[in-house]
C-alpha cells in the first residue's frame, strides 16, 4: 500500500502490546488461557461490573449470537432492530433462529427511534437490539421503559461504543445482555475479538459455555498446571473462544481506551469547527448527561448541495490517498434481506436516505495533526 495512504481507522499499536504478544508467543500457551482471564478482569473493572459479568469471545457478531441463544428466547420470535447497522446485527438475530424487524432511526441521532420500536412491536415480539451507532447512546430511558412495558429481553450492540455512557451509566450495562467488538477499526482492536457483558452472572456463564462447544470446562482448566481434568459436553455450542494472543493486544489497547477517545474527540471537534460553513451534514453534538465514544466520524455528502454525490466523493478522497468508510447502506439495500424478508429500502426512510449520502472519515487516534489537517483541506476543497 501506498505509505503515504492514510488508512481508514487504523490501530494504534504500541510496543507494549507487542511485547505481551512476544510473551504469549514465547510462553507456550496460545488459546484460551490467563490472558484472556486478565483481559476479562479488566474490561470487567473498566465497566465497573463483576468479572463473573463478562465472557470474552472471538467477535462482536459471536457475543451477538450466543446472547441471544443464552437469552432463551422462542424459535422465530421477533427482534426489533436498526436498520442503520452492520450486517451482523441482523445476521446474529436471523442464526438464533429468531425474526428480524427494523425500526427507523431518527434522522439528527442516527439511532434507533423509540417511537418506531413502539410502532413495531406485535404479540411475537421479544427483543429489542439497540445499536449505540458511531459511538452516540441510544434513548435508553425510551428503550428501557418499552422493554419494561412489554416484557421484552434488550442486548445492545455497544461494537462503537465500549467508552460510551449514558446518564452516567455505561452502555452494555442497561440490557440483559451488553455485546462489545474488539476489530481491527474498533476503539479497542485485538484483531478479531468480542466481549459479552451480561445482567445475570449466570447468563454470563452460559454464554461462556455457549461460546465454547457447550464444554463445561475450558482448555486452560483442562490441561493447566492443576493437571488434566474431564470436561462434559451440556449443550451444542459454538466455537467462539478468544486466544490468549488476542488477549495479549487487547490487555494493552484498554489500557489506552480513554487517551485514545481524548484524541479521537480532539480530531472530532476539529473536523466540526472545519466543517460548519460547508455544504454537508454534520454530526449532532452529543446531548447533555452522555459520553459519546467517538467511534465515527460521519459526514453527509449528496448531489443536490455538494459539488459531487457521496460515491464520487468516496472516490476522489480515495484520490487524495485517504481512506474512507459507509456506515452504512441500510440493511434493506442489500439483496439478501430484500429476497428473504421482502423488504425496501423506502420503508425505512431516514436509513436509506443516511445509507445514501454518509461518508467516514478518517477518526483513528495514530493521525497526527497534520493528517488531520489533510483530510481537512480535501473534504474543503471537494464539496
Ligand atoms: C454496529 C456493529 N455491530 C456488530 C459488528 C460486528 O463486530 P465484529 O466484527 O467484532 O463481529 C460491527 C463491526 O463492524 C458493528 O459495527
Amino acid at each position: 500500500m501506498n505509505k503515504d495512504f492514510l488508512v481508514f481507522a487504523a490501530p494504534d499499536i504500541h510496543d507494549d502490546e507487542i511485547a505481551e504478544v512476544e510473551a504469549c508467543l514465547r510462553s507456550g500457551w496460545l488459546g484460551t488461557g490467563p490472558r484472556v482471564a486478565r483481559f476479562e478482569q479488566d474490561f470487567a473493572a473498566y465497566k465497573g461490573v463483576d468479572p463473573t459479568q463478562v465472557a470474552a469471545v472471538n467477535s462482536c457478531t459471536a457475543a451477538m449470537h450466543v446472547s441471544m441463544v443464552a437469552a432463551g428466547l422462542d424459535p422465530g420470535a421477533e427482534v426489533i432492530t436498526t436498520p442503520l447497522t452492520f450486517c451482523a446485527t441482523v445476521n446474529a438475530i436471523i442464526h438464533a433462529g429468531l425474526t428480524p424487524v427494523l425500526a427507523d432511526v431518527d434522522p439528527v441521532t442516527m439511532n434507533i427511534d423509540p417511537a418506531a420500536i413502539e410502532a413495531a412491536i406485535t404479540p411475537r415480539t421479544q427483543a429489542i437490539v439497540p445499536v449505540h451507532f458511531a459511538g452516540r447512546p441510544c434513548d435508553m430511558d425510551r428503550i428501557m421503559a418499552i422493554a419494561r412495558k412489554h416484557g421484552l429481553v434488550v442486548i445492545e450492540d455497544c461494537a462503537h461504543a465500549i467508552e460510551t455512557e449514558y446518564k452516567g451509566r455505561k452502555a452494555g450495562t442497561f440490557g440483559d445482555f451488553g455485546c462489545f467488538s474488539f476489530y481491527v477499526t474498533k476503539n479497542v482492536a485485538t484483531g478479531e475479538g468480542g466481549m459479552i457483558l451480561a445482567r445475570d452472572p449466570e447468563k454470563a456463564a452460559r454464554a461462556r459455555v455457549l461460546a465454547l462447544h457447550g464444554m463445561s470446562k475450558d482448555a486452560w482448566h483442562r490441561f493447566g498446571d492443576k493437571g488434566y481434568k474431564h470436561y462434559q459436553v451440556v449443550e451444542c455450542g459454538f466455537k467462539y473462544n478468544m486466544m490468549d494472543i488476542q488477549a495479549a493486544l487487547g490487555i494493552h489497547q484498554l489500557a489506552r481506551v480513554e487517551q485514545n477517545r481524548e484524541r479521537r474527540m480532539a480530531i472530532w471537534g476539529r473536523y466540526q469547527a472545519s466543517f460548519t460553513s460547508l455544504p454537508i451534514g454534520t454530526p449532532a453534538e452529543p446531548d447533555d448527561d452522555t459520553r459519546h465514544a467517538y467511534h465515527l466520524y460521519t459526514v453527509q455528502v449528496s448531489g443536490d448541495r455538494c459539488r459531487l454525490s457521496r460515491d464520487e466523493f468516496l472516490e476522489a478522497m480515495t484520490g487524495r490517498r485517504i481512506g474512507t468508510g459507509v456506515h452504512y447502506l441500510s440493511i434493506p439495500e442489500h439483496p439478501y434481506y430484500q429476497q428473504r424478508f421482502n423488504w425496501k429500502p423506502e420503508q425505512w426512510p431516514n436509513a436509506l436516505a443516511i445509507g445514501r449520502r454518509t461518508a467516514s472519515i478518517p477518526l483513528s487516534p495514530r493521525l497526527s495533526d497534520g493528517d488531520v489537517e489533510r483530510v481537512i483541506q480535501a473534504v474543503k476543497a471537494l464539496v
